[in-house]
């Protein structure tokens, strides 16, 4: 097994595989530039960038790597960022990145710095020339700007000269980048090299479907780990490293995403971010996928962590975690999602709607190596109105998610889910509230009447993000403000 780091291919050994990353590149490989702040995924001191194949190109994105582990990136090319400046010493010059925030004065104790750096590289290699004709152009730039560098906080410069050192990189100049020393093709053919390389049964990353079987067959008490973004912080936070780890992240059948007239299907291996670009990428209006669905998803995706938790961090994780305040439940409740999932020991699938996943607090009705292996959403025509309530805009935890899909049949309520995070102990519908909506006139109910009917399906918790009562009001405060003013017509079935 190995890794190309910066300008050289390491071999790892069994017992480094789950170390997690930063404690490796510091402790082991004496690289400190990456700084360990929280150890948590919340400050993004540690960000690194982790280049592989996509579609046949080599791709970077900037990670964690506090709470990474060292197997999740096997195989891959690991730019840190004395692999950045080795490279630009000899040219004589700095990159443009770490030149425009000196330029910007853009660091002051200099801790969040390296982070910084690697964020925006990532953004830069990432970003392709635009000539920004447009004032669209101008505000997405930005936008993308605030994007990439909403996983990274700085205590004592202030965002804005960040900010400005980002937006005054020529975007035209952009894109195609050596950043590393060796030249793409060579990493490249290094990693294809490297790829069919042995496994271990303490870290196994099998490749596909067929491989997941042999790997769950051979150690079926190893526990799965997809993005690891819940799950390393078992192992930083807690202190708890599993005896052994099945990697879902790079089975091949699990990373499709696939559009019919019936459903969007998410395989059990899709990031956030991948999700991100397939629904910015897809031409909605000659689609099927219905505008307020689309936009509920968009919606969603960046208020989940941060760009190096998305780039990560899965959807089929999110579910699997049961945690009650995951933020992508609520939505796929209330739009009705199934979840198709895989026994890795006997092959049988089944297929069964997510209101049926959770069993209780933090449980599920996962077999041991059972896997997700499919999340499919039914395509209908409704209204979808989403809210998360949290602190901070980005990279917070839900005090309660809420979302209501709804349909209006002459003018009264025809259809209507309600799926609820941080309200019980797990997502929820709300089951008894949506049964009194339906029929009724959007006009005829009124706020109080849906907090009533709210407290028949949950009671919420008080804990430090919010009390029970705040909970319960801000939902049914939501839920009227959306009835009383629909987003458009388009959930109006026909007669
Ligand atoms: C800094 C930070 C910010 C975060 N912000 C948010 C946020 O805003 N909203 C939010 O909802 N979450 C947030 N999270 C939590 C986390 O990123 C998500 O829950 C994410 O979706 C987990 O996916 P993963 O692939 O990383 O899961 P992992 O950590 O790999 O796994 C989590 C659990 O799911 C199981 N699992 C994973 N994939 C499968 C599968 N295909 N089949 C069966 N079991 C599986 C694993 O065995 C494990 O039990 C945040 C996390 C961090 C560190
Ligand atoms: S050390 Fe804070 S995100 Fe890793
Ligand atoms: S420069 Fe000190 S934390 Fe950012």
């Amino acid at each position: 097994m190995q890794i190309i780091l910066n300008n050289q291919s390491i071999r790892i050994d069994e017992q480094q595989l789950r170390l997690p990353l930063l404690s490796w590149l510091r402790e082991t490989q004496s690289l400190n530039a990456s700084k360990e702040g929280c150890g948590a995924g919340d400050c993004g001191a540690c960000t690194v960038l982790v280049g592989s194949i996509d579609n046949g190109q080599l791709r970077y994105q900037a990670i964690n790597s506090c709470i990474a582990l060292v197997g999740s990136v096997v195989n891959s090319h690991l730019l840190t960022l004395e692999g950045v400046s080795s490279n630009t010493n000899t040219q004589g010059e700095l990159h443009p990145v770490q030149q425009a925030l000196i330029d910007y004065h853009a660091s002051q104790c200099g801790f969040c710095t390296p982070g910084i750096v690697m964020a925006m590289l990532a953004w830069w290699l990432n970003t392709p020339a635009n000539p920004m004709q447009s004032a669209q152009d101008l505000a997405l730039h930005q936008h993308n700007i605030e994007q990439a560098l909403s996983g990274n906080l700085c205590r004592c410069t202030g965002y804005h000269p960040i900010l400005q050192a980002a937006a005054s990189l020529a975007p035209h100049t952009m894109g195609a980048d050596n950043a590393s020393g060796k030249n793409r093709a060579q990493i490249v053919e290094l990693l294809q090299t490297n790829a069919a390389s042995d496994q271990t049964l303490s870290y196994q990353q099998p490749s596909n479907e067929e491989a997941l079987a042999l790997a769950i067959n051979a150690a079926p008490q190893a526990k799965l780990i997809n993005g690891g973004t819940d799950l390393g912080l078992e192992v930083t936070q807690r202190l708890e490293t599993q005896a052994a780890y099945i990697d879902l992240s790079a089975v091949s059948e699990l990373k499709q995403i696939v559009l019919t007239d019936e459903v969007l299907s998410i395989g059990g291996g899709v990031t956030f971010s991948q999700l991100e670009t397939y629904l910015g990428n897809l031409d909605v209006a000659s689609q099927q996928l219905n505008q307020d669905m689309a936009q509920a998803l968009q919606t969603l995706l960046p208020l989940i962590g941060s760009r190096q938790v998305r780039n990560k961090g899965t959807l089929a994780g999110n579910i699997a975690n049961a945690s009650p305040i995951a933020d992508s439940p609520p939505l796929l409740l209330a739009l009705n999602t199934q979840v198709v999932l895989t026994s890795g020991m006997t092959n049988a699938t089944r297929q069964l709607p997510l209101a049926e996943f959770y069993t209780g607090y933090r449980q599920c009705v996962l077999q041991a190596g059972e896997y997700i292996r499919e999340i499919s959403i039914p395509i209908t025509c409704q209204q979808v109105r989403l809210e998360k309530i949290s602190k901070r805009h980005e990279d917070d935890i839900s005090a309660v998610c809420v979302v209501m899909a709804y349909s209006l049949t002459n003018g009264v309520i025809g259809h209507c889910q309600i799926g609820l995070g941080g309200m019980a102990a797990t997502p929820v519908l709300a089951k008894k509230l949506q049964a009194n909506l339906l029929g009724k006139a959007p006009a005829d109910i009124n706020q109080q009447q849906v907090l009533d009917w709210l407290q028949e399906d949950v009671t919420p918790m008080s804990d430090v993000r919010a009390s029970s009562a705040y909970r319960l009001q801000v939902c049914a405060n939501l839920l009227s403000h959306w009835l009383q003013q629909p987003s458009n017509n388009k959930g109006e079935a026909a007669a």
